[in-house]
């Protein structure tokens, strides 16, 4: 189900200049200034914005944007696509509900100039986690974000082996974490006490005093056509914003955790989006010559030393983590001495 037109292009410039204030109330001269329009036409606009489903406060001096409704979103992220040069975010695409927003980001794969593509759900009814697991969350809780790039994998026979499906997963991650320690800081996360660190759970969950956060489900395909001759990768990533404890699937046993409950701020999706979105811009595509983001890795992951157990299909293996390496997997020492490379397509840890 895909979410009603926008508003009317003319009022793209004061849905901006209400959006860049940033939650801070904006003078109607100021808005008069940078929309052009006269100041009976951003009454008009506004009333469209709420009709639209933003959140708006008018007092006799100005108007702040409270929240920007869903029907919004696309514009709001283009536009801000646009101010920073950014690849991803160029088209954004929302929907109310869907299947899965990576199963309609592979769906506009061969699309031409559908590179850097950006699909948002408000609600999925088939969202999938790594090794076949189902991700859900409940409508309007979550960021459920995929990114589509169709040229980000180099070639490989066999795309579902290819060793950029682990690389892109830890940058991923990396820039997930740094998206959200950004929207958090601009939220104010911190003013009642000292933050819990985002931390890195290899390969792709992003944890909070070790409950799950987010998680990172990333997607490589050959395309046939193939608009850039390369793989094509999805990059789909799911947070939890403002859940409770109670919100969860029972199959999370508890380890679930929103920005919400872990910072105490109610914390708007779009804000994240665009902090999220902006960092990816940042990380990917990952240079191969520079790995200079995997020191960043390993300072948030907090598994390197530590003892565990994974499990590969029906194999475990239990030793120590010594290190990561960006294409062949996570570096494990078990308990006879054996060195083993983990892939983030085959394995997982053992909770
Ligand atoms: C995992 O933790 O195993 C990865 C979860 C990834 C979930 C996101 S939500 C948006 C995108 N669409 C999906 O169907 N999955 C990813």
């Amino acid at each position: 189900m895909s979410v009603p037109p926008p508003p009317a292009s003319d009022y793209l410039p004061l849905l901006d200049a209400l959006w860049q204030a940033a939650g801070n109330e904006v003078a109607l001269e100021e808005l008069q200034r940078a929309s052009g329009l006269a100041a009976t036409q951003i009454h008009q606009a506004i009333d469209e914005f709420v009709a639209q489903g933003c959140l708006i406060e008018r007092s006799p001096g100005g108007v702040r944007l409270v929240t920007a409704g869903l029907a919004c979103w696309s514009d709001l992220l283009e536009s801000a696509a646009l101010r920073g040069g950014w690849r991803i975010g160029r088209r954004v695409k929302v929907f109310s509900e869907t299947t899965s927003t990576n199963d309609v980001a592979w769906q506009a794969a061969t699309e031409r100039d559908a590179d850097g593509l950006v699909v948002l759900a408000n609600h999925q009814i088939a969202g999938r986690g790594r090794l076949g697991r189902a991700w859900r969350a409940p409508a309007g809780q979550a960021v459920l974000l995929s990114v589509l790039l169709q040229d980000a994998a180099s070639d490989a026979a066999e795309p579902a082996a290819s060793p950029a499906l682990d690389r892109l997963t830890l940058v991923c991650g990396l820039a997930v974490a740094l998206g959200l320690e950004a929207a958090i800081a601009q939220a104010g996360w911190g003013r009642g006490g000292s933050p819990e660190r985002i931390e890195i759970k290899w390969p792709n969950d992003l944890l909070v005093g070790g409950r799950k956060l987010a998680g990172i489900l990333v997607e490589v395909r050959r395309l046939a056509p193939s608009p850039h001759g390369k793989n094509a990768v999805v990059a789909g990533v799911g947070i939890n914003v403002t859940q409770s404890p109670g919100d969860f699937p029972p199959e999370l046993g508890g380890r679930g955790i929103s920005l919400y409950e872990a910072s105490g701020v109610m914390l708007d999706r779009l804000r994240v989006i665009e902090a999220v979105i902006g960092s990816l811009n940042r990380l990917l595509p990952v240079n191969d010559a520079s790995d200079a983001w995997l020191e960043l890795w390993r300072q948030r992951c907090g598994m390197l030393g530590r003892h565990m157990t994974f499990r590969s299909g029906a194999h475990t293996i239990s030793g120590r983590v010594l290190d990561v390496d960006p294409l062949q997997g996570l570096l494990v020492r078990d308990d006879r001495g054996g060195t083993h490379f983990l892939s983030a397509r085959t394995c997982s840890v053992v909770p």
